[in-house]
């Protein structure tokens, strides 16, 4: 999705906007573009393609320098990615400069009223609606300007303006849609994410929905929709410029993957007291105890870890647990009772669907509870309870170490609840409490096997079809292996339970397909084997992924099998899909494809 970089300060704002839009690269981009000051005017440069494509354009200039300005990566929505298209866009007489992130939902009829008005467009997205109206509202003062162009727009944005008037200022708003404001010595920034400033500053504000900001190099104002100053607290990350850099490894994605013991075991521990489990939530016990059901509402791998939650929720805490996709419970009319919680779970803690679906549960009056791994994120402000993950900066779209640590803390929340209704006894809670503090080290054997793994992988990488199989929480952990398969190696997978294959999909096996079998509860060991005979008799190459406790039971019928550790099973989906990611991994890197920025795909996806 787009992302957003602004700077103000006494440094060259040149290299600061390119290393910052650089660090919001991860978020998925088709064009990039900046606007500075140069003067008394605004220059913009802008490009379809790459960051490099932008820099090359920019050093082509010489002969000014500027210490404030915008930029822009931009994922598009409206119009194709053409040079026209990519941001700023200016107002027509270019005293205006504008970048945006969002959708603006009643363009169309803006750009029909101000055309009337006599402006003339110059690209097709709806973001130049916002230069123009800016323009038609100013009259000396940008900030009641924007004001004033922020009630005429319905949809979702983040903005940074330049206005040739002021100089050294960025002004900048926020709708449903993702910005912070980083707040250095002397020199403050804007930007979507914060990686985009982590080499400059770690002291940020989060901006809330309606809120207007002023920046100079020395002061940061907010204010209300009314214009009317407001406090707001200062924030500091934890996370490291290193954390948020490849250090030595040839992917974010393959360094995530190898940072999981790691984020798991730093979501765990804290969470752990006397060998029991204390969720750092003020989610009241009582409501623990009263709950009739729960929803998890989640987007792509986030959903996933909803879907093993189900299986161990229901098992441990004997609650009823619906699994919904975000942008499907936000429209299906849920039923739902003042009774019920809803888990909404997220890496960024921005996604549009999930925030729309969780303000949605919350009008129903369902009590919400987000697991997030961006702190102070937007999903994370307006949940009425928070539980993070510790996962740090996760860069490549692909996720992986934020999928580990929303399962660790989902098994948590199951065994506290399971404890809370007297499903189980303290003994019992200890005795899983351990189990999940045993999954870093399991983590660490399964992607220390990455040789196996990676002769499989050479093995596989040019099938056009793979599947998936597996029962319970195995089928939850194929759904994310595929998924991780599909988003980086563009080869077409599906997951399905194993059960379902023969009503239908057994039809697509052939000679060689290649079926992926998780295999990891002893109960269901047998007739997993007769799946993969099913399979095998229709040509299918069977890979197992078995745990130590299974694999006498499939080596036979298997023609490769991968071992994982034993655990608590419920747990296993923990174990597996690591071995799965590093899997479709280095299927990718086989493929030649590009890893940590997979095709069409954003890591944070601030649009519906
Ligand atoms: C995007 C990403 C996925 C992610 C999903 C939900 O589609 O590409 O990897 O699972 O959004 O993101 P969230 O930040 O809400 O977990």
């Amino acid at each position: 999705m787009c992302g957003i970089v602004g700077f103000t300060g006494s440094a060259d704002a040149l290299p600061v906007l390119l290393s910052g839009l650089k660090r919001l690269e991860y978020r998925g981009y088709d064009s990039a573009g900046i606007a500075v000051f140069d003067g008394d005017d605004i220059r913009v440069v802008k490009t379809r393609g790459r960051i490099s494509e932008l820099e090359n354009k920019i050093n082509e200039l010489s002969g000014f320098s500027s210490q404030c300005g915008i930029g822009h990566t931009r994922w598009a929505t409206h119009g194709e990615p053409t040079d026209e298209n990519s941001h700023p866009h200016l107002s027509g007489d270019g005293r205006i400069a504008v970048v945006h992130n969002g959708i603006i939902e009643n363009y169309a009829e803006l750009r029909a009223r101000l055309i009337k008005r006599g402006y003339t467009f110059r690209s097709e997205t709806d973001t130049e609606v916002i230069a123009h109206l800016l323009d038609y509202y100013y009259s000396g003062d940008i900030l009641a300007a924007l004001s004033k162009v922020t009630t005429k727009l319905r949809g979702s944005y983040a903005l940074g303006v330049l206005c040739a008037d002021r100089p050294g200022e960025i002004i900048a708003a926020r709708l449903d849609s993702p910005l912070i404001v980083g707040l250095g010595e002397g020199e403050n920034f804007i930007a979507s994410d914060i990686p985009a400033f982590l080499a400059h500053t770690r002291d940020y504000y989060t901006v809330d929905d309606g809120e207007i900001i002023c920046l100079s190099k020395d002061s940061v104002t907010v204010y209300n929709s009314d214009l009317e100053p407001v406090e707001k607290e200062r924030m500091t990350v934890n996370w490291s410029v290193e954390a948020a850099e490849k250090g030595g490894y040839e992917h974010f994605m393959l360094k995530e993957i190898n940072e999981q013991p790691k984020a798991v075991r730093d979501t765990v521990s804290p969470r752990l007291e006397n060998g029991r489990i204390a969720l750092d939530t003020d989610i009241p016990e009582e409501l623990l105890k009263s709950l009739s059901r729960i929803h998890i509402i989640a987007c792509g791998s986030a959903y996933h870890t909803g879907t093993v939650a189900k299986y161990v929720i229901e098992s441990l805490a004997k609650i009823p647990v619906e699994v919904d996709l975000a942008s499907e419970f936000r429209y299906r009319e849920p039923i739902v009772s003042e009774r019920d919680l809803c888990i909404v779970i997220s890496q960024s803690g921005e996604t549009a669907d999930t925030l729309a679906a969780m303000r949605e549960a919350k009008r129903r009056g369902v009590r919400t509870l987000a697991i997030i791994n961006v702190v102070g994120s937007t999903i994370a402000r307006e949940a009425d309870f928070v539980l993070y993950t510790w996962a740090g900066p996760e860069i490549a779209v692909a996720t992986t170490k934020a999928y580990s640590t929303q399962l660790v803390m989902l098994y948590m929340l199951a065994a506290r609840l399971a404890v809370a209704r007297g499903h189980i006894s303290p003994d019992e809670e200890k005795t899983l409490a351990a189990e999940i503090s045993l999954i870093p080290e399991k983590i660490d054997k399964v992607i220390g096997n990455t040789d196996t793994l990676s002769y499989l992988a050479s093995r596989f990488h040019n099938h056009k079809d793979i599947f998936f199989l597996g029962r319970g929480v195995d089928y939850a952990a194929g759904l994310e292996g595929s998924l991780k398969l599909k988003e980086i190696s563009y080869i077409r997978s599906e997951a399905y339970a194993a059960g379902e294959l023969k009503h239908g999909t057994i039809a697509l096996i052939q000679n060689d397909t290649l079926v992926v079998a998780i295999a990891t509860q002893k109960a269901l060991a047998e007739k997993m084997v007769s799946n993969i005979r099913e399979v095998k008799a229709r040509g299918a190459c069977v890979l197992t992924i078995a745990s130590e406790d299974t694999r006498d039971a499939l080596a036979a019928v298997s023609d490769h099998l991968f071992t994982v550790p034993a655990c608590f099973e419920k747990f296993s989906p923990s174990l597996t899909v690591p071995a799965m990611q590093i899997f479709a991994y280095y299927i990718a890197v086989a493929r030649g494809c590009s890893i940590d920025k997979p095709r069409n795909l954003a890591k944070s996806v601030t649009v519906e």
